[in-house]
């Protein structure tokens, strides 16, 4: 998942800009949305986008790998019947899932039906993707997954009059975009079948290609729709962010698949050779940094590295898209070998905590001379357990189970070790030197308060103690820079995923932990808002419920205490908004 539109505004300054902002900035502010300014809320302008000119046909299609999807390997635990008291207590778990859902899902309908996002505290709403409907579309495959049909079926002619004619704002987020809208169209278009969906997907979709029509055929990720639609040329940019860029393939290779138009397919397969070309050329080879010049198609500036905020989603869709294409693709597992090995050389730490847990964490790497982490601890970066235990079974590497457990282990320390039982957004630990197991990384709280005095600039003299107490921070925290939470998914992803490789039961009970936390934090009225701060024993809440409460967070929650067979990890794959992809079928 990713990134913050705030950082759009900055897109046109430095790289030394921007990474001061990342490091200095605070709090931060990785939301996937931010509110953008309308066009003109009254009446936005209305385009006849099939009458858009195209200034740069593409010459050469290329085309969707064909042949007999490869067999790739059991990716879910071999689940036996469970026992009757364990049955009782997952289903139980199960409906409670379900009414937090059902009660975001009525109020959204009575109180913001049509708009982005429902506010759970006034219970009013806000557009903050365009007035495209944001929370209807990409809760639509939710609802149908947890049985609710009827209301599906009763949203179904209201998708059909969401009107992508009308753009009420300045600038689309093509990324953005892509993942809740294409994909959330085409997923419950998959599950359901209703023609409405594959037929609103192919609108947005041919909208999304107007963003590629440049020279180099690169898009416009923050893109002027309005320039286009009204005949101005546009040429890609040169700072983009690599989430944004990476993040596309597999909604548009989905699209291709299910309409036989390879068109789709064909613009992101050129940003797919783009990254295979460079990715041995940027100052951490193996890894793409998180900003890049697609303009010049150089990605040989940007010293900062990351498998979190900005980058993410490039790197989560390597094994997927691998999967998605029937194994047929080999440029995917080639990518994600290489990234991957360069991140556990370079991109993960260890972080020093008590009870001396065996804990992984992707940081934020410089390279100045040689790559240096700092040992952040971001929310959103929780996603990387589920990636790296998924990739472990699409691609037979054991080793990679073992750091997305430590990986997702580390996120449910994270959530306990709060005093509300939540993550918070943004903070840093205390790396040990290495990652491996073999080397010592023993608890020790002089290490830890030093470290607390020096993140905080105390002097000396200051008592540290003094300072963790006023700092409210709960051993092993070196600072909090970021305390909201703002209904975000990815620890429990991950969690989610690791139950389903493994079927270990932990993993369950972790997910329960959570779900009573957030619940009992977060809920209103009229659904459930975002927090202020989790280092609070009652957190204040703020009136924002963002369209991947309903989309991602509740679906991962659902789908943990839902039998196994249940939206499969053997036959779906889900892309970074949680919106599952039918595998292709293969043989035997
Ligand atoms: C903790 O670290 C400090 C500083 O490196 C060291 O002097 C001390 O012996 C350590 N304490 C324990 C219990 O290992």
């Amino acid at each position: 998942m990713a990134l913050l539109r705030r950082y759009g505004v900055y897109m046109g300054i430095s790289v030394l800009i921007l990474y001061l902002l990342y490091t200095l900035s605070f709090p931060y502010d990785y939301s996937k949305d931010g509110p953008q300014r309308p066009a003109s809320p009254d009446s936005p302008p209305r385009y006849d986008w099939g009458r858009v000119a195209v200034d740069h046909p593409v010459q050469s299609l290329i085309p969707l790998p064909t042949g007999e999807p490869l067999p790739l390997p059991k990716i879910q635990f071999d689940f036996q019947e469970e026992d009757a008291n364990a049955k009782k207590i997952r289903e139980t778990r199960r409906e409670e899932v379900k009414k937090v859902f059902l009660r975001s899902w009525k109020n959204y309908r009575a109180k913001a039906w049509m708009h982005d996002e429902l506010k759970p505290i006034s219970g009013g709403w806000q557009d903050t993707f365009g007035g495209w409907a944001a929370s209807l579309i990409d809760a639509l495959d939710t609802l149908f997954i947890m049985g609710f049909h009827e209301e599906f079926r009763s949203a179904m002619k209201d998708v059909e009059q969401i009107d992508f004619s009308y753009v009420r704002m300045n600038e689309i987020n093509v990324f953005e975009t892509t993942i809740r809208h294409l994909g959330g169209l085409l997923s419950a278009y998959e599950l359901s079948k209703e023609e409405v969906l594959l037929r609103k997907a192919k609108e947005i979709g041919h909208i999304l290609l107007l963003a590629f029509d440049t020279p180099n055929h690169m898009p416009k990720t923050r893109w002027d729709a309005h320039r286009k639609a009204n005949g101005e040329r546009q040429t890609a940019d040169p700072k983009v962010l690599l989430a944004e860029l990476g993040s596309l393939t597999m909604e548009f290779t989905k699209l291709s698949q299910l309409t036989g138009d390879s068109q789709w397919y064909s613009a992101v397969a050129h940003i797919t050779k783009l990254l295979e070309r460079e990715q041995d050329h940027t100052k951490l080879p193996g890894m793409w940094p998180i900003t890049v010049d697609l303009h010049k198609q150089s990605f040989s500036e940007d010293r900062s590295f990351t498998l979190g905020s900005m980058a993410d989603s490039a790197y989560e869709y390597l094994g997927k898209m691998y999967a998605l294409l029937g194994g047929l693709e080999p440029a995917y597992k080639n990518m994600y070998d290489k990234a991957m090995s360069t991140a556990i050389k370079h991109a993960l730490y260890r972080p020093m905590v008590p009870d001396d847990l065996d804990l992984l964490m992707p940081g934020h790497v410089s390279v100045e001379g040689h790559p240096m982490i700092d040992p952040e601890m971001q929310h959103l970066a929780c996603y990387a357990g589920g990636m790296f235990a998924l990739g472990s079974k699409i691609f037979s590497i054991p080793e990679h189970l073992d750091v997305g457990r430590k990986i997702t282990n580390a996120c449910v320390w994270a959530y306990k070790a709060s005093p509300a039982g939540i993550m918070p957004e943004v903070s840093h630990l205390y790396a040990c030197p290495f990652i491996d197991p073999s080397y010592p990384c023993h608890w020790n709280e002089t290490l830890w308060s030093k470290a607390v005095a020096s993140r905080a600039s105390s002097t000396d003299d200051v008592d540290p103690t003094t300072n963790i107490a006023s700092l409210r921070l709960p051993p092993g925290f070196v600072e909090i820079r970021d305390r909201r939470y703002i209904l975000r998914p990815e620890a429990i992803e991950s969690v989610f995923i690791l139950w389903r490789i493994t079927g270990q039961q932990q993993w369950q009970a972790a997910a329960w932990d959570m779900f009573t936390a957030i619940e009992k934090a977060t809920r209103t009225e009229f659904g459930n808002a975002a927090l202020a701060d989790v280092s609070a024993d009652t957190p204040a809440k703020t009136d924002s419920q963002e369209s991947f409460w309903m989309a991602e967070t509740l679906k991962y929650f659902y789908l943990t205490f839902e039998e196994p067979g249940v939206v499969s990890l053997d036959e779906w794959v889900f892309n970074t908004e949680a919106h599952p992809f039918r595998l292709p079928k293969r043989k035997g």
